[in-house]
């Protein structure tokens, strides 16, 4: 009876130890597997540059209605596309963020900001950045062999200097 007790606390455990290895690292299936579980409700990471949300047109700083500001990025091996974005100080910006192979994570160096970039989900967060300045965005978590060369760049500009720009201006930046 002891004994019988002891097997089942070790099959628990063991199916206990699957389910939480698998519900943090879902991600590192293989991205078919993971759409043909239903992983499907994300971008699909194959695609993005084909149509969505995350087509190049759309990324960078766009502006939304009531005059909101949505930045769209995608984290790939070894870069962030746009690699250089324009956004005003003091004022409240959506980042939507997802990426197409593995996890990535930005981070703002300078603030305490950070986003994770993870394929077939959209990371949404907003960020207020107080002062004008430019920020290197390096990637935070390691993701293959470029990963300690793989850093962005944000330029925070004064509000009035980012509303005289043109909208294709405003878009992405030159890095520096
Ligand atoms: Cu991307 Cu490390």
């Amino acid at each position: 009876m002891k004994i019988k007790i002891k097997k089942i606390g070790f099959v628990a455990a063991l199916t206990l130890f699957g389910v939480a290895l698998l519900s943090t690292r879902y991600y590192m299936v293989d991205l078919p597997v993971w759409h043909f579980f239903g992983g499907g409700e994300g971008p699909d990471p194959l695609t993005l540059q084909l149509h969505g949300e995350f087509v190049e047109s759309n990324l960078g700083a766009a502006e939304g209605p009531a005059g909101s500001l949505t930045v769209r990025m995608i984290a790939q091996q070894f870069v962030f596309v746009p690699q250089c974005i324009m956004v005003p100080a003091g004022v409240p910006i959506t980042f939507r963020i997802t990426s197409a192979d593995v996890v990535h994570r930005l981070r703002f160096l300078g603030t305490n900001y950070g986003l994770e970039a993870v394929p077939g989900v959209v990371t949404e967060a907003n960020f207020t950045f107080a002062k004008a300045g430019e920020f290197k965005i390096p990637c935070n978590e390691f993701c293959g062999a470029g990963h300690y060369a793989m850093r962005g760049q944000m330029h925070v500009v004064p509000r009035d200097q980012f509303a005289s720009l043109l909208p294709g201006e405003r878009r992405t930046c030159e890095l520096r």
